[in-house]
């Protein structure tokens, strides 16, 4: 190669989430990296992770990795919280691929942000109980006071249903009182889901709160990485997108095109029996 020529890496970029919610990260990545490639398998025939252990998540997350590994992604982009918060590290120190999460990288942005040094963070059961959202906080900043609301059911309503109902509207109420009342400047979104309900969200807490999008956040991330490990591909070329679950397909491509809001195909099934053959390492 010749001096100061830049390097092209072709290969795709990987990304999974329990479901559909990751789909928001992959809108902001193909917006933000127009020219990559991205493989995307959404975990539906085991949607919700939000209530699972962490060992369980531990589990699915290392079947999923190894498995888009094993398709040659570059970097692996674990756009799930849960997900993250239950096994990233591990995956970091099992694999020896480049592998990035959501967390941090939202931790960060909230730091940034918030002038009170008051930060509120919803998310599911999982995220919440591991406490992953408070340690990458206080790391960032010891002072901070930080106060997290687990949202059960959230993401469900969100995934199954209309996202204005009144039911929403009363559910998206009730998780962020105890933040609104706890004086919060900054709400960090702590599930690939929540951005659907960002209109409603925002008015709840007011103007005055800014919410941090783990999207927009994860995308930033991916760009750096790109940069930094010199793996970006030919920018003169349009990018392509293909999605696996493991539920149904179908379904898959109606409840996720709300989420993407970009054209919808190349969707294949991937068994859960065979990615449960994989053994966790
Ligand atoms: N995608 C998950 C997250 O970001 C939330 C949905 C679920 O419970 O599976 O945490």
């Amino acid at each position: 190669m010749a001096a100061g020529e830049a390097k092209i890496d072709p290969r795709p970029i990987g990304m999974f989430d329990s479901g559909v919610g990751g789909l928001t990260v992959l809108h902001e990545c193909l917006v933000s990296h127009p020219h990559e490639d991205f493989i995307y398998l959404g975990d539906t025939g085991r949607f919700p992770y939000g209530p699972r252990s962490i060992e369980e998540l531990r589990s699915f997350a290392w079947q999923i990795a190894s498995h888009l590994l094993s398709l040659d992604v570059k970097l692996l982009v674990v756009a799930c919280n849960s997900a993250t918060a239950a096994a990233l590290t591990f995956l970091q120190e099992q694999l020896e691929a480049s592998i990035i999460g959501a967390v941090h990288p939202e931790a960060e942005a909230a730091v940034q942000t918030t002038r009170n040094r008051k930060v509120g963070v919803l998310a599911t059961e999982a995220t919440v109980s591991s406490g992953s959202y408070e340690r990458a906080l206080l790391n960032l900043d010891a002072g901070l006071e930080t106060f997290s609301q687990a949202c059960p059911q959230l993401a469900s309503m969100i995934q199954s249903g209309d996202v204005s109902s009144p039911e929403m509207v009363e559910a998206v109420k009730d998780y962020a009182a105890p933040l609104k009342d706890a004086g919060v400047d900054t709400v960090i979104l702590g599930c690939t889901h929540y951005p659907l309900v960002t209109p409603m969200l925002q008015r709840v807490f007011g103007r005055d709160v800014t919410l941090v999008n783990s999207a927009r956040e994860i995308a930033r991330e991916v760009g750096e990485v790109l940069g930094r490990k010199g793996i970006g591909n030919d920018t003169a070329r349009e990018g392509r997108y293909s999605f696996l679950c493991t539920g149904d397909e179908k379904s898959f491509v109606e409840v996720g095109a709300r989420f993407l809001q970009m054209p919808f195909e190349n969707v294949e099934h991937v068994e859960i029996s065979e990615l449960e053959k994989i053994e966790v390492g």
